[in-house]
């Protein structure tokens, strides 16, 4: 088994300028590794207050690259892997996007942002008490027109679909058919796929012109599992 060491909780100590330069600064800092290129997703990142997102007394770690704890079964993502996920993505203006697990809420925020209102972001999240808590966390910051949906996001979300991009972020036995299925031809597809509490593959699939599915390993990480009918346990 592998894991993440998780900061002891505490009430938070950082002021809002604070919370804003730690955030200017991980944006700067995950330009110059590589992970965040395109102008639209920096300015999300800049933009969204993580810290926000994040239950009171793990704010103050909000800029840390550890994934926290959320109510019910959940985490919120490291900070690089948002960029991780949707460069390879290619996510932008006008898409339409589906995530599989809402956690806190931030993800849904930032591909809202990248989108902008000609496009679409649906997240669905199967833990009802974390489902709450993203739900809340989007409608407090203004991200009502994310249309958040609690259920299992593994079969997709046919009366929306299709998706011209999708990312599941729990890891999941092998890509779950209905995905691939709700993608538009040339879209993209992402999502750690292996074992729990094991290195995973983040898998990337573009759906050709053919409208066969090529399929690539972007790189190795470690997610809690995907839940539901095409993850590892019922819900
Ligand atoms: C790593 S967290 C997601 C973090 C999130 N993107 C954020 O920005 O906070 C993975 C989430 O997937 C959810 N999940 C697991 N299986 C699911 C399923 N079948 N459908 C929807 N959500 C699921 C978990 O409850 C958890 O909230």
């Amino acid at each position: 088994m592998i894991g993440w060491i998780i900061p002891p909780p505490k009430p938070p100590t950082k002021t809002p300028p604070e919370f804003l330069q730690e955030r200017l600064k991980k944006v700067r800092e995950l330009e110059a590794k590589g992970f965040l290129r395109s102008p639209r997703l920096k300015a999300a990142m800049r933009k969204v207050p993580r810290e926000a997102f994040i239950p009171y007394n793990y704010r103050d770690y909000a800029y840390q690259e550890v994934p926290l704890p959320l109510p019910g079964e959940a985490t919120i993502s490291c900070p690089h892997s948002y960029p991780l996920f949707y460069e390879a993505l290619q996510l932008g203006l006008g898409h339409r996007f589906l995530e599989v697990g809402s956690g806190s809420g931030y993800g849904a925020a930032l591909a809202w942002e990248v989108v902008g209102p000609g496009g679409l972001a649906v997240s669905l999240e199967i833990d009802s008490e974390t489902f709450a808590f993203a739900r809340d966390n989007l409608q407090r910051l203004g991200y009502q027109q994310v249309v958040i949906i609690n259920g299992d996001g593994s079969k997709g979300y046919p009366p929306l679909a299709p998706y011209d991009r999708i990312c599941f972020t729990a890891a999941a036995p092998e890509v779950p058919p209905p995905l691939l299925e709700q993608l538009t031809v040339g879209g993209r597809l992402i999502g750690p796929v292996g074992k729990p509490g094991q290195i995973q593959d983040l898998v990337l699939v573009v759906r050709e012109d053919t409208g066969a599915w090529r399929r690539v390993v972007v790189e190795r990480v470690v997610y809690i599992p995907l839940r539901g009918e095409y993850g590892y346990s019922p819900g």
